[in-house]
């Protein structure tokens, strides 16, 4: 797909790897829909590269449907959608104080999984309507964010683990579901990406997660994943594939 002139959304789109694929698509002339929570940076984002923002809660239908209206209100109906919001969190299933919480468990599996499922079928229930923009029929494309940590998860990371597996789990019924309507899907697993998360790191803990990567041995950059985002986009013939963008890493238990 073309993705000039069409219409962008990208949740988690405030902060990291979602900014980075907003600026790109912005860059690339689509009018990008920011949905997050963090009003500040996402309205800071919007004044910087034009579009939209909407405040959105991913895991709710209500709050979604409600950002996918002001979306199209803005700018029409949405043939790209960017899943970038998710949430970490380490806790191992038994710990000191006991099991794993699992209010905490719910809470990534919630936002990560659920969110990601609730977004994805609202917009493909929406682009599954629109004339189709090419010969493929194609009428739109979906990007989901797993993470290394679905194949090899390391200690303390169950919850988040479970949430991204389920993330890659989903992608290949997706792309059957849809591929009648014309609408591709891919996920990006990514390894350690640069975002402000990694702003905690000590200098010592940076270097030791340069170190782990094979090759090239340094944490991956945003735009690296905005990148490949957008290849999804313009490559027609990727579909039901997750794909890793991690400079070989596998990940250690610890
Ligand atoms: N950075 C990495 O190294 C890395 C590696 C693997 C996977 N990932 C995944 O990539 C995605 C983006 O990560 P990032 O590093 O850019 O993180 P980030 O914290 O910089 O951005 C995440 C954004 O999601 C938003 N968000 C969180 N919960 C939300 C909710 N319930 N509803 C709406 N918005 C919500 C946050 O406000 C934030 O703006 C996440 O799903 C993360 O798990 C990141």
């Amino acid at each position: 797909m073309d993705v000039k002139g069409q219409a962008a959304v990208v949740t988690g789109g405030a902060s990291g790897l979602g900014a980075a694929t907003a600026r790109l698509l912005a860059l690339r002339g689509s009018k990008v829909a920011i949905l997050d929570l963090n009003e500040a940076k996402g309205q800071a984002l919007t004044k910087e590269i034009g579009g939209i923002f909407a405040t959105c809660e991913v895991s709710s239908e209500d709050s979604v449907k409600g950002a996918f209206a002001a979306a199209k209100a803005a700018h029409g109906p949405a043939r790209i959608l960017i899943n970038c919001a998710g949430i970490g969190g380490a806790s191992r299933i038994v710990g000191r104080d006991g099991p794993h919480d699992l209010t905490r468990f719910m809470k990534i599996i919630t936002v990560n999984l659920v969110g990601t499922f609730n977004v994805t079928r609202i917009f493909a229930a929406e682009a599954s309507n629109l004339e189709p923009l090419n010969e493929d029929g194609e009428r739109g494309v979906i990007v989901m964010t797993a993470s290394v940590a679905a194949f090899e998860g390391q200690i303390g990371q169950v919850a988040y683990s479970a949430s991204k597996g389920g993330i890659v789990g989903m992608t290949v019924p997706i792309a059957r579901d849809l591929a009648a309507r014309g609408v591709r899907i891919c996920t990006i697993a990514p390894g350690v990406i640069l975002t402000p998360l990694a702003d905690d790191l000590s200098p010592e803990a940076r270097k030791a997660l340069d170190a782990s990567v094979p090759f090239p041995s340094r944490m991956g950059h945003d735009h690296e994943y905005a990148s490949l985002a957008l290849q999804i986009c313009e490559n027609g013939y990727l579909n039901g594939e997750t794909i890793r963008l991690d400079g070989a890493l596998r990940m250690a238990p610890r």
